[in-house]
């Protein structure tokens, strides 16, 4: 069999794993009042169905002053029980085994207001989420604790396999351990001693459980919560990445690329526990090698899983090609950030499976689907899996739209080449007949359209545009001005590719910040890289005429451009295609007004059911 030792059981403690591919703890915002809905069972379930060995439930709040946001599962709830109940039952049998990880924020906070007092150790604002918290007195401190113990009572109570304690992403275990957050002078000014106190209080409240303790590996505190931990009996640790209070630090909780695959293996080491390994491990045959080699007990799967919840089991039957691989744009934890239900730009069945079937057929119709960027592919791949005839049919020498345009900078490499890839094998296996060169609807026979005609560049006949850059159009002279909205990353991606080319670029963003149509990890990736690069970055200033820049707040305050050659990025307006008379018709994506990949591929799948009902 294929992957055998990445499909070899693991025992953590008391629990057997089937297999070590793990769904790490991810909020989901499939939460009501801080228990699982049933949209949440079905999220798990199918990770399960799919072949995930074990499944860590999502950070769950350990006493109120912890919840996160305001879809933070409560563990200290009495009614957990049946909610943890109703995921186990679906879960159990499939064979996956089900832990739940326990956390309390500290100083970090991401809910919206109204806030609940922040607590820490000692009242140090905290940079990113920008909480003022004030110091737990060394009654609230014990109260903590017995939170933890609470909620190890309640996950036994409801029989889950085991209990994650998270000490990772500078959260409040690791602020009472890091002696710039615990600035206090009373017995808890010993970090290590909440740790211990938490883990001893879990194991005594769930004795019967596997106990575990996540951290961040690239934390200098890394050791010494390992070393804890095992010193008082964990079963495992999981090693993550990344500090949740900076910028810099919050970027590797979730890294997106061109942070490179399995960074955290750079940061292994031996812990006299089983490890789970997770941070943008994609490659099972890369994962089951790690195992082979024993530089690695399990790995975390996470945004694999979440693209594609039947990963273990194609990987298992040797249908690697029909896998849906992460892309990495981040659109899973920009929901979480923004509040809304877990879903993935790449698969929209995901946070929707109680409610998006597969794709099916009544009887077959022919299918014609003008544009080949992400909306127009998706359409073709859900009605060619359905079984129907379909014509994907796309105006240019290649598929991909936008996305295809971004493989040209750094930012959007990796993305392109992995949607490319899915969208290739995709259309492949659903049969579909891709015509490149082709314009369309007119001449193409069908009994429905899929009109899926994408976007273009605003004002992009006044001058040289962000998408001419990405082509490989490089001005002539020294100085370049990239004059950006601040929505898309189009005019990020053409400022780093002239700065490449050589280019003395200034970056002028009409926003507040930079990208902010962007996640904020890959923006944080975005500055990192064009701050390096020497791109001088100008915000709050649009392009007026003169030409000149105008501040966006002040203006009256206007300065001329001195610049050789100006690039615009203004944002995007639809192209719109003429439908064939009296056919049927859909729309999908970017034509209806330009949005992200996310929105391209829901609509485009949506669109093509819709075609051929
Ligand atoms: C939407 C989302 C929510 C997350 N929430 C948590 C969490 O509750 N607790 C935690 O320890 N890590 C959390 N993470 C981090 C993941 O567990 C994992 O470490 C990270 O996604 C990197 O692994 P991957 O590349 O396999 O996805 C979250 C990740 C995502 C995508």
């Amino acid at each position: 069999m294929p992957l055998d030792r990445l499909f070899s059981p693991l025992a953590l403690g008391p629990a057997e794993l089937p297999n070590r591919i793990v769904s790490t703890a991810h909020q989901t915002t499939l939460v009501h009042e801080h228990l699982p809905t049933d949209d949440f069972v079905a999220y798990h379930e199918a990770r399960a169905r799919g072949g995930a060995g074990l499944i860590v439930l999502e950070a769950t709040a350990v006493h109120p002053s912890g919840l996160l946001t305001s879809h933070t599962l409560g563990g200290y709830l009495p009614q957990i029980v049946d909610g943890y109940r109703r995921v186990a039952a679906a879960v159990g049998p499939h064979g996956t085994r089900l832990f739940v990880q326990l956390l309390h924020g500290g100083r970090e906070q991401i809910a919206t207001p109204p806030r609940a007092p922040a607590l820490a150790p000692s009242p140090v604002p905290s940079p990113r989420f920008r909480a003022e918290p004030r110091s737990a007195s060394p009654a609230e401190i014990e109260e903590l604790v017995a939170g933890y113990a609470r909620c190890a009572e309640l996950a036994a109570e409801a029989e889950l396999a085991g209990v994650e304690v998270s000490a990772a992403h500078r959260y409040l275990i690791e602020q009472f351990l890091d002696p710039d957050l615990n600035l206090r002078d009373d017995e808890w000014r010993d970090g290590s001693r909440f740790l211990v106190e938490v883990l001893r209080a879990v194991r005594s409240a769930a004795p019967g459980l596997a106990l575990g303790v996540r951290l961040s590996a690239d934390s200098p505190r890394a050791r010494t919560i390992a070393e804890l931990a095992v010193a008082e009996g964990a079963d495992y640790v999981s090693l993550a990445l990344g500090d949740s209070s900076t910028y810099l630090g919050s970027v590797g909780i979730v890294p997106p690329p061109p942070v490179p695959e399995a960074a955290v293996l750079e940061l292994l080491f031996e812990a006299g526990v089983p490890r789970i390994a997770t941070s943008r491990m994609l490659d099972v045959e890369l994962a089951d090698r790690l195992v082979g080699e024993g530089r690695v007990e399990a790995l975390g799967m996470t945004r694999a899983l979440i693209a594609d919840p039947e990963l273990p089991r194609k990987a298992r039957e040797g249908r690697l090609a029909e896998r849906i691989g992460c892309v990495g744009c981040n659109a899973c934890i920009a929901h979480y950030h923004a509040g809304t239900p877990l879903r993935c730009a790449v698969n929209p069945r995901t946070g929707r499976e109680a409610r998006l079937g597969p794709p099916a057929a009544d009887r077959r119709r022919r299918l014609v689907v003008v544009g080949g960027g992400p909306a127009g592919i998706a359409a073709a791949i859900e009605a060619g899996s359905a079984g129907h005839e379909v014509v994907l049919a796309e105006r240019q020498d290649r598929l991909g739209g936008q996305i295809a345009l971004t493989r040209a900078a750094p930012g959007g490499r990796e993305l392109a080449e992995r949607f490319l890839d899915n969208a290739e094998r995709g259309l492949a296996a659903a049969g579909v007949d891709v015509r490149l060169g082709t314009e369309g609807p007119e001449g193409l026979e069908a009994d429905a359209f899929v009109l899926a005609t994408g976007a273009k560049p605003y004002r992009g006949d006044e001058g040289l545009t962000a998408w001419d850059v990405l082509s490989g159009t490089i001005p002539d002279g020294e100085r370049v001005l990239v004059a950006d909205w601040g929505g898309d990353p189009a005019g990020l991606d053409a400022a780093e590719v002239l700065a490449a080319a050589g280019k003395r670029v200034t970056l002028a963003v009409a926003s507040v910040g930079v990208g902010e149509l962007v996640h904020q990890y890959r923006r944080n990736l975005y500055l990192q890289r064009l701050y390096r690069a020497g791109v001088r970055i100008v915000h709050h200033h649009e392009l007026a005429s003169g030409p000149s820049l105008r501040n966006v707040f002040a203006p009256e305050l206007e300065t001329p451009v001195e610049a050789d050659a100006v690039v615009l990025a203004l944002g995007r307006v639809p192209v719109e295609a003429e439908p064939p008379p009296g056919a049927r018709v859909e729309r999908a994506g970017d034509c209806l007004s330009p949005r992200s990949l996310e929105e391209a591929v829901l609509e485009g799948t949506l669109a093509a059911r819709r075609a051929v009902a």
